[in-house]
């Protein structure tokens, strides 16, 4: 029999996503260039969160090779990365300071930075160019990725000091296989929605064609500080279980875990469970925690009648920033937005949607209309809107209702935000929300309230506009009416009297 094991070999994870790059967002130029900006800027936010301060970030989008080659600088004012961890945060997958924590932010993975390091080395041979000035120290260097090893390889070091009022990250890489656009999905409209969801953020945009935007901050107030949570028994599945249980540290009895590692785990919660999964032994070493214990002890969780998760680590935008934001950057005739209580999705995962609607204005400048802008934590969410459960929700909703007729053409815009410690996307390429059954319900609520608002303000003017167009409809008549009765009265009115009394009545009348 022929030996069909032979080439029989361990990938790492760097080589795992070197083979299935689209699963990070780079598949199709246009993407692949957003992805990279997607991927710097959101890192710049969320460092800028932790570190409470207004972040302000500059980029550059350059092209080198027509239509094929970009090169991509991110500056930002962050608290930037001290230099021992500097190769592991940018060219090693799966490393980060958010992956398994329960905290609202952006990232999550641990994949984003160094996705890029490795899109750079993968189309152009090239590593990426950093300066990095944290707490006095400006080191810069070259930085790239060891495939085999899923390890950070840098080059070119140097070291200098600096003031400490100078701190930031500073990112550059030249990409292949990219390609700038100025529409709807690409680094332009990525950047303004950013802006329009971050309204506490300054963003800079230097485009390839020699244009600066400039997006400035339009709010002073800081987003409140999303602090970290403990995740909620009925939030976590067999394989997240396992996880905790991995990387949970001195604890001698998994109850002891149980109660320290999830939130309203209480000692009669345990006992409880006790009772519910007599199977497992609640008594041993988290570290002996099976696939099969694990699976057991979620089907116990859902059995226990648990007291809902704290909602205050969901932090929205907030409604009146959400207001000033599109105020500044879409000018329309009309802004409604709704920001909805803290709710809970799969039982244990708290979240927020908040919906803001523009109607008017410059909104279909540009000849489109319907705009869905959908966000998740801040972050815009450009593509894979056909999977999205934000676009389906937008979709389903009957427009026809709230006086939208044609939702499509209509200079109407969506803002449709998901707060949430866990935002459930549909892959690692974060770019679309799945169909969880509570964050949908909750989403169509908040559209249908906003539609509501357009309705009144729309109805309200086709009622100005039937008004006006009746007033001008009886106003043709009265020149000749007048001109009738100052006939029949005879000496005793003249035509020009008849016709200011008659003018007066009917502007009173169509007030
Ligand atoms: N601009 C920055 N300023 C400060 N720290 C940063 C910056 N960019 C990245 N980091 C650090 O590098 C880590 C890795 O970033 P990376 O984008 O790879 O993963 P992530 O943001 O944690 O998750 P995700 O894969 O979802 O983006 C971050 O967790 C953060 O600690
Ligand atoms: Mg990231």
């Amino acid at each position: 029999m022929a030996d069909i094991f032979g080439g029989f070999k361990e990938y790492s994870v760097a080589e795992f996503f070197k083979k299935n790059r689209q699963m990070l967002g780079f598949s199709g130029k246009v993407r692949s260039l957003t992805t990279i900006v997607h991927e710097y800027v959101t890192n710049s936010l969320d460092a800028a969160g932790e570190a409470r301060m207004h972040p302000e970030l500059e980029v550059w989008v350059e092209e080198v090779e027509k239509n094929e080659r970009y090169k991509v600088r991110v500056k930002d004012n962050g608290p930037g990365i001290p230099e021992n961890i500097l190769g592991k945060a940018l060219g090693m997958m799966l490393a980060g300071t958010k992956f398994h924590r329960y905290v609202q932010q952006r990232g999550q993975q641990g994949i984003g930075a160094a996705g890029c390091t490795m899109y750079s080395l993968i189309s152009t041979g090239q590593p990426i160019s950093v300066v990095s000035r944290h707490k006095g120290k400006k080191v810069s260097c070259k930085l790239g990725i060891d495939f085999k090893k899923n390890k950070p390889v840098l080059t070119d070091v140097v070291r200098e000091d600096c003031g400490p009022e100078e701190h930031g990250l500073d990112v550059e890489g030249v990409f292949a296989d990219t390609k700038y656009e100025k529409g709807g999905y690409g680094v332009g409209e990525y950047l303004k929605r950013t802006a329009i969801a971050n309204p506490h953020a300054t963003i800079i945009f230097n485009s390839p064609e020699g244009d600066r935007f400039v997006y400035p901050k339009s709010v002073e107030r800081l987003p409140e500080k999303a602090e970290e949570v403990k995740p909620h028994p009925l939030g976590v599945g067999a394989n997240d279980l396992l996880d905790i249980a991995k990387a949970a540290k001195g604890y001698t009895r998994l109850s002891a875990m149980l109660q320290n590692e999830f939130t309203r785990v209480s000692l009669n919660k345990v006992k409880e469970l006790r009772d519910l999964v007599p199977d497992v032994n609640l008594d041993m070493s988290p570290s002996r925690l099976t696939w099969d214990d694990a699976e057991k002890l979620v089907v116990g969780f859902r059995k226990v009648k648990w007291i809902a998760p704290a909602t205050d680590s969901v932090i929205p935008i907030g409604k009146e920033q959400i207001e000033k934001s599109l105020v500044n950057i879409l000018n329309p005739e009309l802004v409604y937005v709704t920001s909805r209580p803290p709710k809970i999705y799969r039982g244990g995962i708290p979240f927020v949607v908040e919906v803001g609607i523009a109607y008017g204005g410059d909104i279909n400048k540009e000849g489109k209309g319907g705009v869905v802008m959908r966000f998740a934590n801040r972050a815009p969410l450009l593509f894979d809107a056909g999977g999205c459960a934000i676009t389906q929700t937008a979709k389903s909703v009957e427009w026809k209702r709230y006086e939208i007729k044609k939702f499509d053409e209509e200079p109407v815009a969506i803002l449709v935000n998901l707060a949430s410690v866990h935002v459930p996307y549909t892959s690692a390429g974060k770019q679309s929300v799945s169909s969880e059954d509570d964050v949908v319900e909750e989403i169509k609520n908040a559209l249908m309230e906003a539609g509501r608002h357009v309705q009144k303000h729309l109805s309200g003017k086709r009622r100005e506009r039937e008004k006006s167009t009746k007033k001008k409809a009886i106003l043709r008549y009265v020149g000749q009416i007048s001109g009738d009765l100052a006939e029949l009265a005879g000496e005793e009115k003249s035509k020009k009297e008849i016709e200011a009394e008659l003018q007066k009545m009917i502007s009173e009348r169509f007030e």
